[in-house]
């Protein structure tokens, strides 16, 4: 197991790579445990949960709305959840997100932690604060910055994962390390097919190594204000695409960043070597570089950023693998080059 931290503007979150979730209680506080999870993970995993009352959701992005969050709201009431108990989140990125929002905002707060079951939430969706819910078509619009204790990610639990699921984490993977470090995206060629395979190795440094990298960015600029927008690298069309199209997230980031990194070639910073590595490499992990969509619902999506500020998009964008930097980009460029790749 390997320990690694964030230092939050509203506490210390503790990341446990290769933890079990047979340990959690060790990690828990002696007070009422409430865990919120979803119909899958309980049927695969209820009998090794902690100790606590389970409230259990459904599945899928369209869950992830204020209306659960007030129906969990009204189940935490009914059991007697008051400012002692402490709320653990056990499943993917959707379950996490939302738990951390119910978490942060019930009775103006009290303390949680995630056990993370998928690759996706391992490497970025459970790690470093972001916790909120879709509202009026927007993804992520309402939420907060608010740091959980801790976070397990088992890395067992990955086993019972469809393989569809194990290549959209490893598109943030491949996010962190063409970011941030070439060491990591040259290991990720050469480990391809054994990363999908889950081998236990190469799992094990490629989680560590994201959770490493995300949590580095998150230590620097928590709320993003500034270099934490790297992390968006692949995601302000990748969003855009996962609307109008309905192909998972990570799929739809995977297009977002061979968009991101063709940009990055039209503009001059990435060598047309280096750009063929990304997608081959996406390519490599099964994951798709076009897709088939109406470039019209595209631009009319990205146009509705939240991230966009009057006309302009802060982008991120590939110098070289490895290394990225974020500039400005009109709606117009942005629609130019979305509506000749997509
Ligand atoms: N998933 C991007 C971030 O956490 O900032």
């Amino acid at each position: 197991m390997v320990k690694h931290t964030i230092q939050g503007s509203t506490g210390t979150s503790s990341l446990l790579v290769g933890e079990s979730i047979q340990n959690v209680s060790r990690y828990l506080p002696d007070s009422p445990v409430f865990i919120i999870t979803d119909t899958v993970v309980a049927n695969l995993y209820a009998h090794i949960f902690p100790a606590g009352q389970v409230i259990s959701l459904g599945t899928g992005e369209q869950i992830k709305t204020l209306d659960t969050v007030a129906s969990v709201f009204e189940q935490l009431i009914t059991a007697g959840a008051d400012r002692a108990s402490f709320i653990l989140g056990i499943g993917g990125g959707i379950v996490c997100d939302i738990t951390g929002f119910i978490a942060s905002t019930y009775m103006r707060g009290v303390p949680f932690g995630f056990v993370s079951t998928t690759l996706l939430a391992q490497v970025d969706a459970s790690v470093g604060g972001k916790n909120g819910v879709n509202f009026g078509g927007y993804k992520n619009m309402v939420g907060v910055f608010n740091q959980p204790d801790f976070v397990i990610c088992d890395l067992d639990l990955l086993i019972s994962l469809p393989v569809a699921e194990v290549r959209c984490g490893m598109a943030e993977i491949v996010k962190h390390a063409a970011i941030e470090d070439a060491r990591m995206f040259a290991y990720l060629e050469e480990n391809a097919s054994r990363a999908v395979d889950l081998d236990k190795t190469v799992i094990e440094k490629l989680v560590s190594d994201s959770v490493v990298i995300k949590a580095a960015v998150v230590n620097r600029d928590e709320k993003e204000h500034g270099e934490r927008r790297k992390l968006n690298f692949g995601h302000t069309v990748g969003h855009a695409i996962e609307k109008t199209t309905g192909i998972p997230h990570g799929e739809a980031v995977s297009v977002g960043m061979a968009v991101a990194a063709a940009i990055s070639e039209k503009r001059g910073l990435l060598t047309s070597e280096d750009a063929v590595r990304l997608t081959t490499l996406l390519a490599n992990l099964g994951l798709p570089t076009i897709v088939d969509a109406d470039p019209g619902q595209i631009v009319a999506a990205l146009a509705k950023d939240k991230k966009k500020e009057k006309d302009v998009i802060h982008y991120v964008l590939l110098d070289a693998i490895g290394s990225c930097r974020i500039e400005e980009i009109s709606i117009a460029e942005l629609n130019a080059s979305v509506r000749a790749l997509v």
